[in-house]
């Protein structure tokens, strides 16, 4: 016996009620990004390893253990699902030459991301983002508009309590002195560190400044901070970056020990987080990465981008009961019945005819009476049901039968049926005026 083939651990059906949402919900956001000048890029889901090892960085997580990797049977190649998207993305645009022959670029993507997490609440090993991507420009401006876009898109799917955490991780350069003070002060008090402090010492002070071991909060706290080690030029732009957002009235809250998990970033990272959904609170996430486009071949080209998580956000949006009254299920213009040999072809036409002139159709498929056909129909809350018989058939006939709000049921020619239709639904003759009349009799 086998036994039933069931779903990857951490992947995800997302059937139709919910799809049904995620469509509503792709269709606001592609919107949102369409009124920011971004255009649509689709990248592969599959990658070669070293673009994801050489961009996000040797020696984090998702690199170390959560990659889903394999060799090409047929040439060996190393591959990997993709695990996010600006890699992909730099890589595309250096590949197609997209900044040095179009200028700067906006672009966005969408779709499925693969990390071996531990799934649970909110973190799943199939996932999906949709992420912004703003290639060529340098400044602080673009940094702004990048978590604008956010606040808008947040405030028009109604979501509340989500708020903005900011930090700037200065240049390399900037970075090393920073590690290095914090090794010499983490070392001159290495005593009070525990064991896990003790072996993160050198391998990853800055993980240190993460702990949640109370007994370290103090050191921890009083250790030396990045910020005062950031140069000039990173300063201002920080500096900049804030004032845009005062202005735009953003509110943010400056987290020194917001460090991130890839190694891209320069400068300005940001997270949007909530407190309501548990550990995996944050929803969207990104800064700068200036050195990225050259370190995977390309010329010198600033950068910043987010990604959002789709799961997330859509649980949110679904806890806030916005997601409810977008997504009722689409009812059809129209639900056609039909019983008998003759009365199915004519059924396939009229289902056709009235489709050619942009309806919304359901032809009932499967057979059965009348009777239970009208269920149907009503049941999929179709304002009209055409119905087709084979004495119809005969005649070259169809009958129109309002679903909604009572109404005579009438039969016409099938060269009349679109007129006819057009007419009744756009004359209101099915008007809504209350359910509790629509129930159909069933008969012809
Ligand atoms: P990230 O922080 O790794 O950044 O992921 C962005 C968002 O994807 C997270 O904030 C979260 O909402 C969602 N996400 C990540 N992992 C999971 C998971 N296992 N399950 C569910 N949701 C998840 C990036 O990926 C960067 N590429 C963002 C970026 C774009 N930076 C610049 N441009």
């Amino acid at each position: 016996m086998s036994q039933n083939l069931q779903a990857v651990r951490g992947m995800n059906d997302i059937l139709p009620d919910e799809a049904e949402t995620w469509e509503n919900f792709e269709d606001i956001v592609r919107d949102w990004l369409k009124g920011y000048g971004y255009r649509p890029i689709r990248m592969p889901i599959v990658e070669p390893t070293p673009l994801f090892c050489r961009a996000i960085g040797e020696v984090t997580d998702i690199v170390e253990k959560e990659m889903y990797s394999f060799a090409d049977a047929l040439n060996g190649e190393l591959l990997t699902l993709r695990p996010e998207g600006t890699a992909g993305c730099v890589r595309a645009a250096i590949e197609h030459n997209l900044v040095a022959a179009g200028g700067p670029q906006r672009l966005y993507y969408q779709g499925p991301m693969f990390r071996h997490e531990r799934p649970q609440k909110g973190r799943y090993r199939q996932f999906h983002q949709i992420g912004a991507e703003a290639l060529g420009f340098a400044g602080p401006d673009i940094d702004a508009e990048l978590i604008l876009m956010g606040a808008r898109l947040w405030g028009q799917l109604g979501l509340t309590d989500i708020r903005l955490e900011l930090n700037s991780l200065g240049s390399a350069a900037e970075r090393a002195a920073h590690r290095e003070a914090l090794v010499a002060y983490l070392e001159a008090h290495e005593d009070k560190l525990d064991e896990d402090g003790k072996r993160r010492l050198h391998a990853n002070p800055l993980r240190i400044l993460d702990t949640k071991t109370p007994a370290l909060q103090e050191l921890v706290e009083a250790a030396p901070k990045l910020a005062d080690y950031l140069g000039d030029e990173s300063r201002a732009h920080f500096e900049a970056l804030r004032a845009l957002l005062d202005e735009a009235g953003v509110a943010y809250r400056i987290n020194h020990r917001l460090v991130r998990g890839l190694d891209y970033y320069n400068r300005t990272v940001f997270e949007w987080v909530t407190d309501r959904l548990g550990a995996q609170g944050t929803v969207c996430a990104g800064g700068r990465y200036d050195g990225l486009v050259e370190q995977l071949g390309g010329k010198p080209t600033p950068a910043a981008g987010f990604a959002m998580g789709v799961e997330r956000l859509l649980a949110l949006w679904r806890e806030g009961g916005e997601a409810e009254v977008i997504a009722e299920r689409p009812a059809p213009d129209i639900y056609v019945v039909n019983q008998g040999e003759g009365a199915q072809k004519l059924a396939f036409r009229a289902a056709e005819a009235l489709r050619d002139i942009g309806l919304d159709v359901t032809l009932h498929c499967g057979g059965g009476s009348f009777k239970s056909q009208m269920k149907k129909a009503d049941a999929s809350g179709a304002p009209l049901a055409v119905l087709v018989g084979d004495d119809e058939a005969a005649a070259g006939e169809v009958s129109i039968k309002p679903l909604r709000g009572g109404g005579a049921q009438r039969r016409v020619s099938f060269a009349t049926l679109s007129e006819t239709v057009a007419d009744m639904l756009y004359s209101g003759a099915h008007e809504d005026e209350g359910d509790e009349e629509g129930a159909s009799d069933g008969s012809l």
